[in-house]
């Protein structure tokens, strides 16, 4: 039987059984994990330039439309993406109806724009204030905190000031972002005043994700100490697994960028409470037990 169901107003609107996201991560978020986490009651999340091509996008779009008609999400990391690929990605999310756009790294305002007329909704991922207030004056529907810790381009502030405070400042939902990997780090952010837990690392383990064998067991035996926040691999400052940088920077230009997270394996201090690889609906299944665990044993 599935763990008793627990919602916000935001997973509520978006159809969910429990409000969490399995956050986008370049190269290793598939297919097969957006059809996981929609029949496991959360938003599963993937990067489209996780397509090697557009038309590898569409095949993935069509491979998930067959399979689930729950709630799905596709990131669009604007300022990083070739505008002719963007346009073209932008042209998929609407033929194919994908209920949640993830904007990062630029302005959202067109894509808002196109968004809202499918009536699609639309999360804007920030690191601070003022891209926050940015974006919800261009209209998103809920803003990504992504704190320090975080695994990919993470941020520098903590979780426990970041949340409350966008809270406080702006009028859209929050998403927390940035070292949740347990039930009981969903009930802090709850707690903090986000409405989506968005859990990026803790999916790296899942049997479905595309990371290779040595990823997740680097992953599932790493502590916070094993990871270095650092500006050096894409010239954007993320956090990555220590034991898979290489010793020094290599000479000459730096590699591109799908070469580059490819070999250099990205998490963050979430690390510390992952142990072992295991099937999506499990995965959900152990957060939401350790949620209502954790809300029940709160001193009264
Ligand atoms: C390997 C990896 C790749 C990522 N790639 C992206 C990406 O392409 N786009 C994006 O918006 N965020 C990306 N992120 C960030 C996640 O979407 C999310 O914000 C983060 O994982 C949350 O923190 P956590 O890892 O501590 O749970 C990536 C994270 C990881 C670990």
């Amino acid at each position: 039987m599935p763990a008793p169901s627990f919602s916000t107003p935001l997973s509520r609107r978006l159809g969910l059984r429990y409000p969490l996201v399995a956050a986008p991560m370049f190269i290793i978020s598939n297919e097969q994990m957006l059809v996981a986490c929609a029949e496991a009651g959360i938003l599963g999340a993937m990067p489209s330039l996780n397509g090697r091509s557009a038309q590898d996008l569409e095949q993935k779009l069509q491979y998930v439309r067959a399979r689930t008609d729950k709630p799905f999400a596709i990131n669009m990391t604007i300022g990083l993406t070739d505008p002719e690929r963007l346009q073209a990605d932008v042209e998929l999310c609407e033929r194919y109806e994908v209920p949640v756009w993830i904007t990062s790294y630029g302005d959202p305002t067109a894509l808002v724009e196109r968004a809202h007329a499918r009536g699609a909704t639309v999360f804007h991922d920030v690191i601070n204030l003022r891209h926050a207030q940015k974006a919800q004056s261009a209209g998103v529907d809920a803003i990504i905190a992504v704190a320090a810790g975080a695994g990919g381009h993470a941020g520098r502030i903590s979780p426990f000031a970041l949340i409350p405070w966008l809270k406080a400042e702006l009028t859209v939902p929050i998403v927390a972002a940035g070292c949740i990997s347990t039930g009981r780090q969903v009930a802090a952010s709850l707690a903090l005043g986000a409405e989506l837990a968005y859990m990026g690392t803790r999916f790296i383990v899942a049997q479905e994700c595309g990371a290779p064998p040595a990823y997740k067991e680097l992953v599932c035996a790493a502590g916070p100490e094993d990871i270095v926040y650092t500006d050096q691999v894409s010239g954007v400052h993320a956090n990555f697994l220590k034991a898979s940088l290489p010793a020094s920077r290599p000479e000459g230009p730096p590699p591109e960028a799908a070469k580059k997270w490819k070999d250099i394996w990205s998490a963050g201090h979430g690390v510390a409470e992952i142990h072992e690889q295991a099937r999506i609906e499990q995965i959900v299944d152990e957060v939401v037990r350790q949620y209502h665990d954790a809300v029940a044993a709160l001193p009264r």
